[in-house]
């Protein structure tokens, strides 16, 4: 399988609108992606197999810290280690900036995401109650670089 990492820019937007619905139960909309594509505080990293986009990880860089918007692999293409290389290249790219840290949320009953941020070093720091719908929790995990 050939794969590779590209910078995402608006002419992956259709790409990324297609990969986010197959991802999410409440995906992020085509004017949400357009506005951060636009923006040039972010960052975006696709993975793409046979030229097509089957993972891909979002930043936004704000003063010293990095918060990541958004991470998804499509389902077929799941525990390949793509999420991986994609925090990889962002840890490149946060140090690069010289960044101190950073930053997520994600769902408290996300297993899968929690394994993968732990494994990356990612250490929870604080909790929104009823985040999600106000049913479900908001951990928030960071990465501090320096430590
Ligand atoms: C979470 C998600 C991004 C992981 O992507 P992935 O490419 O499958 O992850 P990787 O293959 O890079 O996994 C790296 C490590 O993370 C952990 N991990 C990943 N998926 C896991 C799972 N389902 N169960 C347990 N651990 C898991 C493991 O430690 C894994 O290493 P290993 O495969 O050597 O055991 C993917 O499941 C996904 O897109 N889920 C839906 C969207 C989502 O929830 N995004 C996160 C929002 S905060």
């Amino acid at each position: 399988m050939m794969t590779q990492i590209k910078e995402l820019t608006k002419d992956h937007l259709q790409a990324l609108v297609v990969l986010e619905q197959a991802c999410f139960a409440h995906p992020w909309s085509e004017t949400m992606f357009q506005g951060d594509l636009e923006s040039p505080l972010t960052v975006y990293r696709g993975v793409f197999s046979e030229g097509t986009l089957v993972a891909y990880m979002g930043m936004w860089c704000v003063a010293d810290e990095g918060q990541i918007t958004n991470v998804a692999v499509h389902p077929d293409y799941r525990r390949k280690g793509f999420a991986k290389q994609l925090i990889e290249a962002l840890i490149v790219i946060a140090k690069e900036k010289k960044l101190t840290s950073l930053t997520l949320e994600v769902r408290e009953h996300n297993e899968a995401a929690i394994s993968l941020y732990e494994a990356m070093g990612f250490e929870q720091v604080g909790r929104r109650k009823g985040y999600y719908e106000g049913k479900e929790d908001a951990l928030l995990m960071t990465l501090f670089f320096g430590r």
